[in-house]
């Protein structure tokens, strides 16, 4: 009951910023890979729209390579298409993109407040955060300690700039059904890839908010206000 009361005020807020949002769209891109139109991805769509961000979505119509879809096991096709997608873009240095899986994932707040969270960051590029380590769990040795936070690398959502993301990615030569968790995570764990690429990750949930199975899956919401 309490939060079907707060919805009407906070839709309203929305509803204003959405509108100032507009003129924020050309310095931010918002990729997603999806191979189906499902539910969760229209729900995705919509919530994107509302807050007028530019999304592309990579693979339509392409088969996933691992049965379950993007969430189990594998992810290395998401790797290649962002690689890909991201050739003509890798010399626009003002461009932020944000990557993110769409079938578990709908948006909080509009691109305004998403930069800020992302510049407030102070790195070039940002991962979400997880409590748990996946898929390797010998290298949590590896990971820097947070006092604080979520420790440990997701790769469901991060956010970066343009050239950033493609020195990120340029390395990838994996198949289709390797982790890309994994290989973001090993770059992440390598001192001076993390420092050259300039990686943090999202420890506090500024930006991306892993609700944790509080509704199916491994949802999560981008860029709730504060
Ligand atoms: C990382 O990027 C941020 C934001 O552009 C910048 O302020 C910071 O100095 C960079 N850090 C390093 C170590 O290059």
């Amino acid at each position: 009951m309490r939060s079907l009361l707060l919805l009407a005020p906070l839709a309203w807020l929305l509803l204003v910023q959405a509108k100032d949002d507009a003129k924020l769209e050309d310095n931010l891109l918002v990729l997603t890979v999806a191979t189906k139109e499902t539910e969760g991805f229209r729900r995705f769509k919509r919530s994107a729209q509302f807050f007028n961000y530019k999304i592309q979505s990579l693979g339509l119509g392409e088969d996933w390579s691992v049965d379950g879809g993007p969430a189990a096991a594998g992810g290395g096709q998401k790797v290649r298409l962002l690689k890909k997608a991201l050739e003509k873009h890798a010399d626009k240095e003002d461009l932020v993109i944000l990557f993110v899986d769409s079938y578990d994932v709908v948006f909080a707040s509009g691109p305004r407040e998403l930069l800020k969270k992302f510049q407030q960051a102070k790195s070039q590029v940002v991962f979400s955060a997880e409590e748990h380590i996946y898929p390797d769990r010998r290298l949590e040795a590896k990971y820097p300690t947070v006092p604080d936070g979520k420790r440990f690398l997701g790769s469901g959502g991060f956010i970066g700039y343009a050239p950033s993301l493609s020195k990120l990615v340029a390395e990838w030569e994996g198949q289709d059904s390797d982790s890309d968790q994994l290989f973001y995570t090993k770059i992440f764990l390598n001192p001076e890839k993390r420092e050259q690429i300039n990686i943090s990750l999202d420890h506090r949930c500024r930006i991306f908010q892993n609700l944790d199975g509080a509704l199916a899956g491994g949802d999560f919401a981008t860029g709730l206000p504060d």
